[in-house]
């Protein structure tokens, strides 16, 4: 007779990815409060720069004044549509995705908080193919792996952003360096494990503590088959690599040569 029960296995994998789920909608509630106030300084800043137009009536003035609205207005842009695609679930597939602009937009929305604790972002974005990836679910990684690398910089830090392609494993593979605490060796082994956490409850900035960050990041990038290692030296920081297959063009037959979009060169045929 047929067994309609799940089985333990398929239990623990329907409860991990409810957790997964979980962790997504906290760090979007963590963010809510971090935009939110960059979103007010850009609504100053447009009030402000709408005011000086209005009373001063020369041409020069007030094309700068429309000019800084405009700029301020283009951000506010950003930041909402960075937060309503983390917040509206995307299409829950894999598709061509590409790394350096899903870093972009993930890092607009952590952008003031980096600023605030004088962290210095630099970005190594080499040419990369797409990756094949549920864009946001990698970028939940993202602000994961970015907000504990802020986290490790109390004082302020560098934080690296490296992008480059393997083309011996097709792969693309990320790394966000910090300058920040470091991990003790004996600590290692246990920083993926779910509910592992060395902090003490939330920052001032509401984030942190519950140790389901980096279990996240684990199990989204094991089902992206993907592998995400790390580096850790006490006093000089840490560095966490993800590496992740490159989209494979699907073919009509089983000839595995990629069809180049029609008049693209081959080389350009980049999903962007
Ligand atoms: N970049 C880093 N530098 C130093 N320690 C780190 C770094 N990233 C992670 N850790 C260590 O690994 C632990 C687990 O990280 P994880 O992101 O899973 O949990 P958390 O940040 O404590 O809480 P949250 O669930 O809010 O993410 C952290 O508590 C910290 O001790
Ligand atoms: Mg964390």
């Amino acid at each position: 007779m047929p067994n309609d029960e799940p089985t333990p296995e398929q239990q623990l994998a329907s409860l991990q990815q409810q957790l997964v789920q979980a962790q997504r909608l906290a760090a979007l509630g963590e963010l809510v409060g971090t935009t939110t106030h960059e979103f007010n300084n850009v609504l100053m800043t447009i009030l402000n720069y709408a005011k000086i137009g209005l009373r001063n009536k020369d041409e020069a003035t007030r094309d700068k004044a429309f000019d800084r609205i405009m700029t301020a207005a283009q951000r506010a842009e950003k930041i909402t549509n960075s937060v309503l695609g983390l917040a509206r679930n995307r299409k829950e597939e894999f598709a061509p995705t590409n790394l350096a602009t899903l870093l972009q937009e993930s890092l607009i929305l952590l952008e003031r908080e980096m600023q605030k604790y004088r962290v210095a972002v630099h970005c190594e974005f080499a040419e990369a193919p797409p990756i094949r990836a549920i864009g946001n679910q990698i970028q939940q990684v993202l602000l994961n792996l970015m907000t504990n690398a802020r986290q490790a910089m109390p004082s302020g830090g560098q934080l690296l952003l490296k992008i480059s392609h393997d083309p011996s494993t097709n792969s693309v593979d990320l790394t966000i360096r910090d300058s920040g605490s470091g991990i003790p060796r004996e600590q290692l082994p246990k920083i993926f494990d779910r509910f592992y956490s060395t902090k003490e409850g939330p920052d001032e900035s509401g984030k942190g503590g519950t140790g389901v960050g980096l279990s996240a990041c684990k199990d989204i990038v094991d089902a992206h088959q993907g592998r995400i290692r790390v580096e850790s030296t006490v006093g000089k920081g840490t560095a966490f690599t993800i590496r992740l297959p490159v989209f494979e063009q699907p073919t009509t037959s089983q000839v595995s040569i990629p069809i180049p979009k029609l008049g693209v060169p081959a080389e350009h045929a980049q999903v962007k």
